[in-house]
C-alpha cells in the first residue's frame, strides 16, 4: 500500500501542467488566463488588451506599459541579458514604437569550462552567475533533486514539463512545492523587445518545439493562407475565436499546412486570441 499513494500524487501533479499547447507568449506578455480550461489543462483563452488593442505611442513588456522616453527598469530585462532598454519612436514608422536596448555577455561565456570542483552560483532572474564555489567548499553546498536529477546549491534548474519556469537550487528545495518556492520564477521571453513591429502588427508566434518556452519567430498573415475547419462544437462564444489578418478562426480550426525548404508549418487556433504555429523540421 505504501508505494501506491506517492505514485498517484506524482501523476496528479504532472497532469496539472500537462497543457499541450505552447502558451509562453501569453505568460511573457502578462496576459490574463481565462478560468476555463481545455481538457488538457490549458487556459481556454487569454485576455491581452494591450495586444488586441494597443495604445499609440506605448511600449509593452511583461504586461507593463511604458511611454516614449521611459527607461525600462533593469530587473525587468536582466534575465534576458538585456540592459539599458527604453521606449522610443520607431525609426521606420513614426506612428509605432520600438525598444532600444543593449544585449550584454557574461564573463563566463568567454571562460573555459569549469573544472569539476567548481559550481557556478546563480540568483533568480539573473543572466550571469554571481560567482562560483570551488574545492572543499563544494561539499558544504546543499543539493536539490528534480525530475530524478541532482543539482548543487546555486545552480539554475529547468522544470521538466514546464519550460516557462526555472528554479535556483537552495537548501530545503522540494520539487513538489515549486509554485510556492521563492527561488522559482517564470521565464520571460523578450520578443516584445526584439520583434515589436510583428508582435504588435498582427503576427502569430512560431514554435520549433513544445519544450521551449519562447517562440522562435513571429509570422505575418499572407494572402495565400487558407482555413481548414475543425470540429463544429468548439466555438463557445466570440472570445473563442482567433483573428489572423483577414481571417477569423474558431477554436479547432487551422491553416492549410505550408512548407518551407526545411520543414512544414502547422498553424492553428487552439488558445485564443492568437493562433500559433508549430514547425516540423524535415529530417
Ligand atoms: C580546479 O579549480 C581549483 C579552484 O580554482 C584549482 O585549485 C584547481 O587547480 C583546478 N583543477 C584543475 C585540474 O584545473
Ligand atoms: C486583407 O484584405 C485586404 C482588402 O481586401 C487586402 O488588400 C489584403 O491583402 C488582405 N490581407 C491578407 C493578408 O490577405
Amino acid at each position: 500500500m505504501n508505494g501506491i499513494l506517492p505514485l498517484l500524487l506524482i501523476v496528479v501533479a504532472e497532469l496539472s501542467w500537462a497543457c499541450d499547447h505552447p502558451i509562453g507568449h501569453y505568460t511573457s506578455m502578462g496576459c490574463e488566463p481565462s478560468c476555463r480550461r481545455t481538457p488538457t489543462g490549458c487556459p481556454a483563452s487569454y485576455k491581452c488588451p494591450h495586444l488586441t488593442n494597443p495604445a499609440a505611442g506605448m511600449c509593452y513588456l511583461g504586461g507593463k506599459t511604458y511611454s516614449i522616453g521611459d527607461y525600462i527598469p533593469e530587473e525587468e530585462t536582466l534575465s534576458g541579458c538585456i540592459a539599458g532598454a527604453f521606449c522610443e519612436k520607431s525609426f521606420e514608422n513614426p506612428a509605432a514604437t520600438q525598444v532600444i536596448y543593449a544585449v550584454f555577455d557574461c564573463a563566463e561565456f568567454f571562460m573555459p569550462p569549469l573544472n569539476q570542483t567548481c559550481v557556478r552560483q546563480y540568483k533568480t532572474k539573473s543572466c550571469c552567475s554571481s560567482g562560483q564555489v570551488c574545492g572543499d567548499a563544494v561539499q558544504q553546498l546543499a543539493t536539490c533533486t528534480l525530475g530524478g536529477q541532482v543539482f548543487m546549491e546555486g545552480q539554475r534548474m529547468e522544470i521538466p514539463g514546464n519550460p516557462c519556469k526555472s528554479c535556483i537550487c537552495a537548501p530545503g528545495f522540494d520539487e513538489n512545492k515549486i509554485e510556492s518556492n521563492p527561488n522559482c520564477y517564470e521565464t520571460r521571453c523578450f520578443f516584445e523587445i526584439y520583434d515589436t513591429q510583428r508582435v504588435y502588427g498582427g503576427a502569430i508566434p512560431v514554435y520549433m518545439d513544445y519544450n521551449r518556452c519562447c517562440p522562435s519567430s513571429w509570422r505575418m498573415p499572407e494572402a495565400t493562407d487558407k482555413v481548414v475547419k475543425g470540429l463544429p462544437y468548439c466555438n463557445v462564444d466570440a472570445t473563442m475565436t482567433c483573428k489572423y489578418g483577414n481571417l477569423t478562426l474558431d477554436v479547432g480550426d487551422s491553416l492549410e499546412p505550408f512548407s518551407f525548404e526545411g520543414g512544414v508549418y502547422d498553424c492553428k487556433c487552439a488558445v485564443p486570441p492568437l493562433m500559433h504555429c508549430m514547425v516540423t523540421i524535415k529530417k
